[in-house]
């Protein structure tokens, strides 16, 4: 880091509205304040993130995130260098309330504008909690993402593989709703777990016989689906009891998916210096302690960055846009909101779509 820099982040790209500042000087930044509003309850009624009300609810609170980070940094906007915001992928109307929001302060200010990539932000962040160093190995696993990355450098990207129907997340959420758990599902599901047999329901795990990095859940999610109405056919309903099995073994049979195709990920790349995570789903701790055995395996060491920096959030959009402006990239008026935005420019499409829209 050579360039002394303050930088304002913003992220809209899903659920989310969130700013950030991060000041870097020539050693690791610091994040001087990091605001997330989440829109959860605004979406609750639906199952699922609804995009009208998304944009809508990010174009009222950008401003207050904005103001929120200023006041937790305690400056003011004339302290800012540069402004960085996610400009996509995602969800176009929620990007572009950030990418609207960003040109406005950068006009404004007077001040350069860089556009992020959402991925990016969450590939990099090892970087700026943990210092990691290129290359390394990420897997993306939250209700949106799901694919795992060698990141050789801020803005090379290799995609090994990805999910090619639900995210992880998104399987915990419906299974979750399948069983009457409450929203967000992987909490749920991991609590209610904790008291299961993994091993009394034979769930399947797809594409394991399938050579490559490639993952699917929605076969799995079917198959608990299928194991609980045959309780309700043979016996009226679901117990506790049977819930806490299907749990412990929808949880064990992603564990195991994940596990084997993050240690058939990392023996594929040599010269890695680490194994990293990110996203929500990376909070659950059967999955935690699965990914760690596979890095030490490997003799890596294994990075998780704290969960308010796994999940979405605006400093790592700020992460990345210093990096991009380190690099000499710089955006003009003209830069536009990108439903999708492929991290790796050369791999093939996902089929994968999500209740969060779009990925990469
Ligand atoms: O990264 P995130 O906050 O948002 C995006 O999807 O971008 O991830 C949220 C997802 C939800 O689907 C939630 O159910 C899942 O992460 N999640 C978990 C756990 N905590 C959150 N999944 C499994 N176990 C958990 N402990
Ligand atoms: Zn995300």
């Amino acid at each position: 880091m050579t360039l002394a820099l303050t930088i304002l982040g913003i992220e809209s790209s899903c659920d989310d509205t969130a700013a950030a500042i991060l000041h870097a000087r020539g050693v690791a930044p610091a994040i001087l304040a990091s605001v997330v509003a989440a829109q959860t309850d605004l979406h609750a009624a639906y199952g699922g993130v609804v995009p009208e009300i998304a944009a809508r609810a990010h174009a009222e609170k950008l401003d207050l995130v904005v103001e929120q980070a200023l006041a937790v940094a305690d400056m003011t906007l004339s302290q800012i260098d540069a402004i960085a915001v996610t400009a996509g992928p995602g969800l176009i109307g929620g990007v572009l309330s950030g990418v609207m929001a960003a040109k406005g302060l950068a006009m404004g200010l007077g001040k350069p504008l860089v556009g992020v990539n959402h991925l990016a932000g969450h590939a990099l962040t090892p970087v700026l909690t943990d210092g990691l160093a290129f290359p390394y190995l990420m897997l993306l696993v939250s209700g949106g993402h799901c694919q795992f990355l060698r990141v050789d450098g801020a803005d090379a990207f290799t995609r090994l593989g990805g999910t090619i129907d639900d995210a992880p997340g998104e399987a915990f959420d419906k299974v979750a709703r399948l069983l009457g758990l409450s929203q967000p599902g992987g909490p749920a599901v991991e609590a209610a777990a904790l008291a299961g047999d993994p091993a009394r329901f034979d769930l399947p795990r797809p594409l394991l016989d399938r050579p490559g990095c490639d993952l699917s859940f929605s076969g799995l999610k079917t198959a608990v689906l299928r194991a609980r109405d045959q309780l309700i056919a043979a016996q009226g309903g679901v117990s506790e009891q049977d819930r806490a099995d299907l749990c412990a073994g929808f949880q064990a049979a992603v564990a195991d998916i994940l596990a084997l195709k993050s240690a058939r990920a990392l023996a594929g790349q040599p010269g890695l210096t680490g194994f990293a995570v990110a996203g929500g789903v990376a909070a659950n701790r059967v999955l935690r302690a699965r990914l760690m055995a596979v890095a030490a395996d490997a003799r890596l060491p294994f990075v998780a960055p704290p969960l308010a920096l796994c999940t979405d959030n605006a400093a790592m959009i700020a992460f990345a846009g210093l990096l991009a402006l380190q690099a000499g990239r710089i955006d003009d008026l003209t830069l536009s909101a990108r439903p999708r935005w492929p991290l790796d420019r050369d791999a093939t499409p996902l089929i994968g779509s999500g209740k969060k829209g779009a990925k990469a």
